[in-house]
């Protein structure tokens, strides 16, 4: 048998070895998905433990103060000698709520360390990486960089601009309108598609919304366990930390007796400082004082309090004046439409009151997914700053 030249040998060894990483991060980085429910502030990272081309532990981020996805798969096993970590973001170095993992998988006998992503967070930002290779770990970083950095999108922004990603959700007509001229809006989409919609407020840190749709429609903005993507477990995990409620209500206009208001999901109400507030609110509502501006409250203030608040992912579900004044301000990061096959005709509302004068003003987006969702079309958009 002839045998290659050396050279040869060592690339083939690199490809089947980037195929292997390539594997392990993609599972990686479908274990991460299942911490998106509770994870924030912190993000949603996964972690899998591998020895001889075989799944040891898969682990993913619990809620603050509880295992992350590194010491969530180490618990599970008793020997992880000789074994290679896949992780989707890179192993924390400092003792926060929790020890540093790379301590742990140093102290395991970790002998490599496949990352995605390196963490922007300044107290790690490189420096695990080096703590793991001063004790002597082989570390290959990117590896489906991009794939992870996605997953990861909204806690990439909240660091590096002081809010998470901003997903508005709208139901519309194929001609495009969002309710009757009466406020009418219930329901506009099927059962199926608002199933759909229970799983991204699930996998979203707050819902965002605007007292004009609270008065319209008495909404309770909570977690609805339904048949969709998501599995019974990520459903308890969700459950046991469900999504915040937050509403832009600059005069302080929600009474005790909204929905919105009601149970004890944490819920912040956006007012104008000057605004009387309400005295016998749940003790789960806070109000956020702002300062008055023109039209309601200062919207990138909001954001950046959910920001300080940790959410990663801020889920608006608004009528046309809001998502118009987000859309004005450009503080749209993506667009999760679902469209009805239906027309309501030209004095239903429009989908947002935002105005362009040219074409030329009119923002464009790129259109990541389209799924038939029961009988209405999901749309996905996402702009620049989201792709
Ligand atoms: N099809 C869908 O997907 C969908 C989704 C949600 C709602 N809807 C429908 O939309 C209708 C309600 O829409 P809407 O436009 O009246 O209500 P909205 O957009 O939900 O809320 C608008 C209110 O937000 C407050 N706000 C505070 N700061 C603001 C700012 N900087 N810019 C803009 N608004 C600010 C203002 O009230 P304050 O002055 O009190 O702060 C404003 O009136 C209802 O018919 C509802 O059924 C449809």
């Amino acid at each position: 048998m002839t045998r290659l030249p050396r050279s040869k040998q060592i690339l083939r060894a690199d490809i089947a070895m980037r195929h292997s990483d390539e594997k392990w991060m993609a599972e990686a980085i479908k274990v991460g998905r299942q911490a998106r429910v509770w994870s924030a502030p912190n993000p949603a990272v996964g972690c899998v433990i591998v020895r001889d081309d075989a799944l040891l532990a898969a682990g993913f981020t619990h809620p603050t103060g509880q295992q992350h996805a590194e010491i969530h798969a180490l618990s599970q096993i008793d020997d992880a000698v000789g074994a290679t970590a896949y992780v989707t973001l890179e192993p924390c170095s400092h003792t926060g709520h929790t020890g540093p993992c790379v301590d742990a998988l140093i102290g395991a006998g970790i002998v490599r360390v496949v990352l995605s992503c390196v963490d922007p967070d300044p107290r790690v930002a490189g420096k695990g990486v080096a703590k793991l290779e001063s004790a002597g770990i082989d570390v290959t970083t990117g590896v489906l960089e991009a794939q992870a950095h996605d997953e990861l999108k909204g806690f990439f922004l909240r660091l590096s601009r002081g809010w998470g990603r901003v997903t508005v959700k709208m139901a519309i007509s194929a001609d495009g309108r969002s309710a009757m001229a009466s406020g009418e809006s219930q329901w506009i989409t099927g059962a199926a598609a608002r199933a759909d919609v229970q799983a991204w407020r699930a996998e979203s840190d707050v819902i965002l919304t605007g007292s004009g749709t609270v008065m319209a429609d008495d909404c309770a903005l909570t977690l609805r366990q339904c048949e969709n993507r998501l599995s019974e477990a990520d459903w308890q995990r969700a459950l046991a930390k469900p999504t915040a409620r937050a509403v832009v209500d600059s005069s302080a206009t929600i009474t005790h007796d909204a929905k919105v208001v009601s149970g004890d999901t944490p819920t912040f109400l956006f007012v104008r400082s000057d605004a009387q507030a309400s005295t016998d609110m749940p003790s789960s509502v806070s109000y956020i004082p702002l300062d008055a501006q023109e039209k309601g409250v200062d919207l990138k203030a909001v954001f950046k309090l959910l920001g300080d608040k940790g959410a990663n992912e801020i889920l608006v579900e608004a009528g046309p004046t809001l998502v118009g004044a987000l859309q004005q301000a450009d503080l749209i990061d993506r667009w999760l439409i679902y469209m009805a096959p239906t027309m309501l005709g030209a004095d239903a509302r429009p989908a947002h009151a935002a105005v362009f004068k040219k074409l030329s003003d009119a923002p464009r987006y790129s259109v990541t997914g389209h799924e038939l969702i029961g009988d209405d079309l999901r749309i996905i958009m996402r702009a620049a700053q989201d792709s």
